[in-house]
C-alpha cells in the first residue's frame, strides 16, 4: 500500500512539472541550459554605437567602393546578371533567345568544358550520345527524351538554357550545380551531339572519307 502512495505522489509531481505551468508567463529571462550563441557582442543593423564619434553602428562606405557586379571603369554599368540572354536565355520581349550570348566565344575548349559538365550531370539520364539511353533507363526512368528528334533540334538555345536552369517535369533544376556560362557550354555540346548524329558524308573531310564507306 505504501508504494501506491509513493507512486501517486511521483505521478502528481511528474504531471505538475510537465504540464502544470503551461501557459504561464514570466518576465524573468528563461533558464538557458545551452546558450549556444544567443548573446553576441555585435551590432544589429542601424543600431547605436558609443564607439564611433557619429554614434552610428553602420559605417559609411570607404571612398572608391564599387558595388558588386560593376567594374571600376564603369561604376554606372548594369548590375551583374542584368543580361537576360546570358542569364535567362530570353530576349527582351520574354521569348526564348536563339544562338549564344555574344560575350561567349564558342571555341573547342568551351565545347570540351560543356562535354565534361554534360558527362557529369546529363549523361546519366540523357546518355553519352544524347539519345536518352542513360544508365537511369535500366533503373526505370523511361521518359528521358532523345535530343535527336525534330523538336529538340529546332528548340531555341535559350529554351534549353531554361530547362537546365529550372528543370522540366521529372527533370530537376541544375541551376545550383552548373554555373550560367557552363550551361551555355553544355548547350554547345548538346548542339555538337545533335550535329554529329545527323552528319552527312559531306561533313567528313575528303581525305578521311575512304575508311567510312
Ligand atoms: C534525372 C535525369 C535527368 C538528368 C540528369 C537530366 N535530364 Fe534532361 N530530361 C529528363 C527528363 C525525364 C526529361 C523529359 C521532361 C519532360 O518533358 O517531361 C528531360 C528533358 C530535357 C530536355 C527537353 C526539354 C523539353 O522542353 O522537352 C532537355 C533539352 C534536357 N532535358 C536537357 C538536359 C541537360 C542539358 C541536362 C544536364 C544539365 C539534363 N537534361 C539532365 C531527365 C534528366
Amino acid at each position: 500500500m505504501r508504494y501506491a502512495y509513493y507512486t501517486l505522489a511521483f505521478v502528481v509531481v511528474l504531471l505538475l512539472s510537465v504540464m502544470g505551468f503551461r501557459g504561464m508567463t514570466s518576465t524573468r529571462p528563461p533558464i538557458e541550459v545551452f546558450p549556444d550563441m544567443d548573446h553576441q557582442a555585435k551590432y544589429k543593423p542601424q543600431a547605436h554605437s558609443e564607439f564611433f564619434a557619429d554614434g552610428r553602428a553602420d559605417r559609411p562606405l570607404p571612398a572608391g567602393v564599387i558595388p558588386r557586379g560593376r567594374s571600376a571603369g564603369e561604376p554606372d554599368a548594369a548590375f551583374l546578371r542584368a543580361d537576360d540572354f546570358r542569364y535567362q536565355g530570353k530576349n527582351a520581349d520574354g521569348s526564348f533567345a536563339r544562338g549564344f550570348p555574344a560575350d561567349l566565344v564558342i571555341s573547342r575548349e568551351f565545347i570540351e568544358r560543356g562535354q565534361s559538365r554534360y558527362t557529369i550531370y546529363c549523361a546519366p539520364c540523357h546518355g553519352a550520345l544524347g539519345d536518352g539511353n542513360g544508365i537511369t533507363k535500366s533503373y526505370g526512368m523511361l521518359v528521358t527524351p532523345t535530343y535527336h528528334d525534330e523538336r529538340l533540334r529546332a528548340m531555341a538555345e535559350g529554351e534549353i538554357f531554361n530547362t537546365i536552369t529550372h528543370g522540366k517535369n521529372t527533370m530537376f533544376s541544375y541551376a545550383d550545380k552548373i554555373a550560367p556560362d557552363d550551361r551555355w557550354a553544355v548547350i554547345a555540346y548538346v548542339r555538337a551531339l545533335q550535329r554529329a548524329h545527323n552528319a552527312k558524308i559531306d561533313d567528313v573531310p575528303l581525305d578521311q572519307r575512304q575508311g567510312l564507306k
